[in-house]
């Protein structure tokens, strides 16, 4: 279902008029992100795949608060279904501004094999919603990108470090830090493509960890909590407008200075 209204109140907004796609937007970080961009005016395009209830919800709220929004169902990770939401929004919107790839595999059952018992399906698992959506969502998008845009993927930290679970996770991210960087050569001057790359924040996950582990992880970060997903949003924001008009190809970290020593 894509349903575009025209009932925008955020005339002042910094991303007025835009048309945005934020993918994995029903729950956790990408809501917030969703959120952010229609209060600053744009006219958000809420990608799910199965969370269909609380993607229509997020509609509805902003809807109710005079913003722009609509939902559009597609596994990102599959190419039929990427270039059936962009040939809807081609359709319903004629062109896009901005893409949020923000959709992430999130799977605690993969997240805790360690190397040993990691099989290649696992990667491919991850690697395949984070990494390929990635690329997918991007190689259809920037075709509507004529008046030119601004991407932002989302990675984490770990990509930085390595570790000893989430293997599949974190080669992925890095291949997300890789793809921007890659990207925002190729699309420059007409698109811009930046990261941001992130910590801990606080979103599902948090309930898979019992309390013990969950602080101990916060005694890691120098901020003393987890991130909010909101101050997530502001950076994206950011990143999606005018504001970072000269930004392009770099990684924007937040992680309340987890990853100091990483570089
Ligand atoms: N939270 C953190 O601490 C943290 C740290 C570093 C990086 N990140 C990254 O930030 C992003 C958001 O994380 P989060 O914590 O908000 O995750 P989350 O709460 O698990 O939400 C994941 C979102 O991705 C969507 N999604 C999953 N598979 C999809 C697919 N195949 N196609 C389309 N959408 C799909 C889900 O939609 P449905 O429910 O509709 O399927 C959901 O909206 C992810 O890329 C994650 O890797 C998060």
């Amino acid at each position: 279902m894509l349903l575009p209204q025209v009932v925008n109140k955020s005339l002042m907004g910094k991303l007025r008029d835009r048309v945005i796609l934020v993918t994995g937007a029903s729950r956790g970080i990408g809501r917030a992100i969703a959120r952010a961009v229609a209060e600053e005016g744009a006219r958000v395009i809420i990608n799910y795949k199965s969370s269909a209830r609380e993607a229509e919800e997020l509609m509805l709220e902003l809807r109710k608060n005079g913003l722009d929004a609509a939902i559009v169902r597609a596994d990102v990770s599959r190419e039929d279904e990427v270039r059936s939401m962009f040939e809807l929004i081609r359709r319903d919107y004629g062109a896009l501004h901005g893409i949020v790839n923000n959709a992430g595999h999130g799977s605690a059952t993969i997240w805790n094999r360690g190397f040993h018992e990691l099989t290649w399906n696992d990667f491919e698992e991850v690697i395949n919603v984070d990494l390929k959506g990635t690329f997918l969502c991007s190689k259809f998008g920037i075709e509507l990108m004529g008046d030119g845009g601004s991407i932002v993927n989302v990675a984490s930290i770990t990509a930085r470090t390595g570790d000893t679970t989430g293997i599949p996770y974190l080669i992925a991210k890095s291949g997300i830090i890789a793809l921007t960087k890659s990207m925002a050569l190729s699309l420059a001057p007409r698109i811009r493509v930046n990261a941001v790359v992130l910590g801990s924040i606080e979103t599902g996950w948090v309930n898979w960890l019992g309390s013990d582990e969950v602080r101990k992880l916060i005694s890691y970060i120098p901020m003393g909590r987890l991130g909010k997903p909101e101050e997530v949003a502001r950076a994206v924001v950011f990143l999606l407008s005018d504001d970072s008009s000269f930004i392009t190809g770099h990684t924007v970290v937040i992680d309340g200075g987890e990853c100091t020593a990483c570089d």
